[in-house]
């Protein structure tokens, strides 16, 4: 064997050997350089193949394409060891953690307000009772006339309202108007509806009263409907929404749309009728306005009185609802601060 066989022979086991402590590309780098650069043996020996003798050159030229092939495929395979390791490193590193806990979005609540809303509506929608719509901004003769308050009449200062630019058009201060819309709409059917809606009034505000509330009207037009229907309708009512045992009692009062006309109480669900702060010691608490639809306002919604009657009431719910939730201020109701909306 030729002494230079024997130092390719080592060449490339020393490269091999070099080769395990490459870890990184700038290695790698000097180690192409050492072993398969222009100084190294491998190349050297090539360069001086023309200087050998004969009978010499096939013994060293195959003992050197040995050493660079065997060079060579340790290369490649560490080349390939070394991209899978930075390629999984890039993948620890850099991938996205999708096990990060998302934004909890904000969960709204039923406004009290609505909760008493939807409340009325149960009660009434089981006595087969419809909802029905109407504008809260009105005309002028809705608001008034057709309830029985020609303009200048003077029982129109009970309402106190919010006038707009447009003549004639006002903002509506009870949902009574809607009465007059419906009776238009289905004359001369029978009715049965509630009018649930907001309704505003030039008022003062105070911790119990707001230029803005919610009101829900009452309205049942038929043949031979009477007082004792009004009654028990009322009743049944109180009694759903206060309790079983819950105590009535109308006093006579006055509307210009309905004749005659009523208030009705309800005993003080709060101290059962003692006399507490919320009844200001009287036992009673007031519910709702009622009576039986006036016969003008029966023409003017488009029903003969002599043939037809009925009967309506009109309840504001802000004022129940503080007393059922015990809250103190019933501006808080539109305040839109979210501390008080959680609570219900
Ligand atoms: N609209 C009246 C009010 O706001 C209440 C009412 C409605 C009275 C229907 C009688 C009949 O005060």
């Amino acid at each position: 064997m030729l002494e230079i066989e024997g130092k390719l022979q080592a060449e490339l086991a020393r490269g091999i050997e070099a080769l395990q402590t490459v870890a990184n590309a700038e290695s790698l780098e000097a180690w192409k350089q050492e072993f398969l650069g222009k100084k190294s043996l491998v190349m050297q020996v090539y360069g001086s193949m023309g200087k050998l003798a004969k009978e010499e050159r096939p013994i060293i030229g195959k003992a050197v394409n040995q050493a660079k092939a065997g060079l060579e495929a340790a290369l490649a395979e560490k080349e390939e060891g070394i991209k899978a390791a930075s390629q999984q490193e890039a993948f620890t590193k850099e991938t996205l953690d999708v096990t990060l806990p998302g934004r909890k979005p904000r969960r709204g609540r039923i406004h009290p307000l609505h909760l008493t809303l939807r409340q009325i509506y149960r009660i009434f929608g089981d006595m087969g009772f419809q909802i029905y719509r109407s504008p809260e901004v009105e005309t002028d003769d809705y608001n008034f006339t057709f309830l029985n308050m020609p303009p200048y009449h003077p029982a129109r200062d009970m309402w106190d309202t919010f006038y707009t630019d447009k003549e004639g058009v006002v903002l509506r201060t009870h949902t009574s108007p809607g009465q007059v819309r419906v009776m238009r709409e289905r004359a001369p059917e029978n009715i049965r509806v509630i009018l649930p809606g907001t309704t505003m009034r030039y008022e003062q505000l105070t911790a119990r009263s707001e230029i803005e509330f919610i009101q829900v009207e009452l309205l049942v037009v038929g043949k031979g409907i009477t007082f004792a229907d009004m009654r028990g309708t009322l009743n049944d009512f109180a009694r759903r929404t206060f309790g079983e045992n819950a105590r009535t009692r109308l006093r006579p009062s006055f509307f210009p749309f309905t004749e005659p006309s009523a208030e009705m109480d309800v005993e003080c669900f709060v101290c059962g009728g003692e006399g507490c702060g919320v009844c200001k010691g009287t036992g009673w608490l007031e519910i709702l306005g009622c009576g039986m639809v006036h016969p003008t306002v029966l023409r003017y919604g488009g029903y003969d009185p002599e043939v037809y009657s009925g009967f309506a009431a009109g309840m504001g719910i802000d004022r129940s609802t503080l007393m059922r939730y015990h809250i103190d201020d019933i501006r808080h109701f539109r305040n839109n601060d979210i501390r008080f909306l959680e609570q219900f």
